[in-house]
């Protein structure tokens, strides 16, 4: 296939930068664009969207292929997805803030979902691996029947929990994750299509609520920002078997999403004026375009790509003479600067480093920063002296849902004393100068490896899905609901580190007097279905 490119960023960025600095006039047409009211604040992967043809989806030991990112096409699951993905965090604070450093290798994903002018019409293109294999399967009730692509943002996240403090949540540590993974939760057995977006909750018995710090790859790091979320019980009518409840900090997010209007087309195109003329990229060149988002006149001066190219109305282009031609492509969301307790935690020095090879898969450093105490309540507030709870996730792969890869609970200490992983104290205030990350003497690199959690609900870690059957659509046969563990976790206050490794490899070292070794998740989850392939579903 003959490679197009729209044009380099240098070319780009001097085009923006000449109008910024230009004549007066110049400067109005330019760079920062017309302002428009942001659309709806859709938080994630809804249920309806898709991604990439990218075959390096994870951190797997696979070769990249060497391409420089072909159109997206529709892909199912990945059979040979990795279960195991190594991860890394450094954590430091100073005087009033907060700096973390998470790296693992996996692909860019700084993609998420688009429009494409095809046929004389608008459609959408993008969407998770999960709606795809759903596509392919015509299996209506397991997803999305209708998507075109698979293209979908990467993201490292973590939950957070102070013991000790106002919104403290029992058990976090010994759960980790899967403490908010129920069987009613989106792509897990009991969940249909019909259903919507069910995400993570706590149980309704575990008051509290979590800190979700949420660094988006696609809709926040391109403009230097991070999402800043919560997750607690469901409320206000979301206990009816239906929807989750992570919800978005107060304020404004870092991006808006389009609506379309009754002819199908998107809220937004391109302004010329920030691109060198253009409303609109080539679908071909999704992956390799300086156009993969756009903003709004907010977030024109953001990040290190900065000045970005801006999305204005489409009435307004067409005004100004754009007639859409087929493989035009835009954004469906455009990124803005956050306001609000939902924009505390920016993501100066993420850096993305390409693999040798494939320019779409490599090592991500995602460097966040945070006030230790916001003085909001739906933040978890950090001190000197103290011990919180942790548990890390990594979406790679074009994923959303159960794909992504989690972690066990572990323990971050604030000059607390004995923890998994030390934060070290630094002088000085101020997210201005960020630690030397690199220096791994003086900032310890603790290293956890993240796995996919496959159907591993709370309601089967406690045991009471002990009487269900849920039968695994790839063998046919009804998957164990049993879980040895369950008294261990309810009674005994033990952890799964208590009883599991992560790997096979790795070494059994219960962080508790009590537990017994019980095997790897490597080789555990897998036995129990659905982890790279359909959910098993409820028997009869
Ligand atoms: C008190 C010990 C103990 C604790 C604590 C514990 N487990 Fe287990 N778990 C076991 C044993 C024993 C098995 C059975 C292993 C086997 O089948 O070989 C098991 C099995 C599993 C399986 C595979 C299920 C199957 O059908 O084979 C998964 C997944 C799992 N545990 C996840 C977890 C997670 C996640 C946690 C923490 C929330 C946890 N366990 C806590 C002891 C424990």
């Amino acid at each position: 296939m003959v490679k197009r490119r729209v044009f380099g960023w240098e070319w780009l960025r001097t085009i923006c930068t000449l109008l910024l600095v230009g004549t007066a006039t110049l400067a109005l047409v330019g760079c920062p664009g017309v302002d428009i009211d942001p659309p709806v604040d859709n938080d994630n992967g809804s249920t309806d969207t898709p991604p990439v043809d990218n075959d390096n989806d994870n951190g797997s030991t696979d070769t990249p292929p060497d391409s420089t990112g072909d159109a997206p096409t529709l892909k199912g699951l990945d059979a040979d997805k990795a279960m195991v993905l190594p991860f890394t965090v450094q954590a430091a604070y100073n005087d009033d803030t907060m700096f973390f450093h998470m790296s693992w290798e996996g692909d860019k994903g700084d993609t998420h979902d688009y429009f494409r002018y095809t046929d004389g019409a608008w459609q959408r293109e993008g969407g998770v691996r999960r709606d795809a294999q759903a596509t392919i399967d015509e299996d209506e009730a397991r997803g999305s029947t209708g998507i075109n692509s698979t293209i979908y943002e990467s993201r490292v996240t973590f939950m957070l929990d102070d013991p000790t403090g106002p919104n403290a949540v029992e058990g976090f540590l010994e759960f980790g994750c899967t403490l908010t993974c129920h069987d009613n939760s989106r792509a897990m057995p009991t969940w249909v299509h019909d259903d919507g977006e069910v995400h993570k909750y706590l149980p309704d018995t575990i008051p509290g609520r979590l800190d979700l710090w949420h660094h988006r790859l696609g809709r926040a790091n391109p403009i230097g920002l991070s999402d800043d979320q919560w997750v607690g019980q469901r409320i206000n009518g979301e206990d009816d078997g239906k929807g989750g409840s992570r919800h978005g900090d107060d304020g404004t997010g870092p991006y808006a999403t389009a609506s379309t209007d009754d002819d199908g087309n998107p809220q937004w195109v391109f302004d010329p004026a920030t691109t060198g003329g253009l409303y609109a990229f080539p679908f071909d060149d999704l992956f390799t375009s300086p156009l993969r988002s756009f903003v709004d006149d907010t977030a024109a001066d953001l990040g290190v790509n900065a000045p970005n190219p801006v999305g204005i109305d489409y009435a307004d282009a067409i005004a100004m003479g754009y007639v859409p031609s087929e493989g035009d492509t835009v954004p469906r969301r455009r990124l803005r600067q956050t306001e609000g307790s939902r924009g505390d935690i920016v993501a100066d020095g993420t850096t993305f480093t390409a693999s040798s090879g494939d320019p779409l898969f490599g090592r991500w450093d995602s460097n966040i920063q945070r006030a230790l105490d916001t003085g909001n309540d739906d933040d978890t507030a950090l001190a000197d002296g103290n011990i919180y709870n942790i548990a890390f996730a990594v979406h790679t792969g074009m994923v959303t849902v159960r794909d992504h890869y989690v972690s066990f609970g572990y323990t971050l200490s604030l000059d607390g004393g004995d923890a998994d992983i030390q934060a070290v104290k630094m002088s000085g205030s101020g997210s201005g100068s960020l630690p030397d990350f690199s220096d791994t003497t003086t900032y310890p690199v603790t290293e956890l490896d993240t796995f996919l959690p496959g159907i591993a609900s709370y309601g089967f870690l406690i045991g009471e899905n002990a009487e269900l059957e849920y039968i695994d659509p790839a063998t046919g046969v009804a998957v164990d609901q049993g879980h040895a563990g369950a008294t261990g976790l309810l009674t005994q206050g033990l952890s799964c580190r208590d009883c599991h490794t992560v790997t096979d490899a790795e070494t059994f070292d219960p962080p508790n007097a009590g537990g017994f070794p019980g095997g790897a998740m490597e080789t555990l989850v897998p036995q129990r279905g659905g982890v790279n392939t359909p959910t098993p579903i409820p028997a009869g």
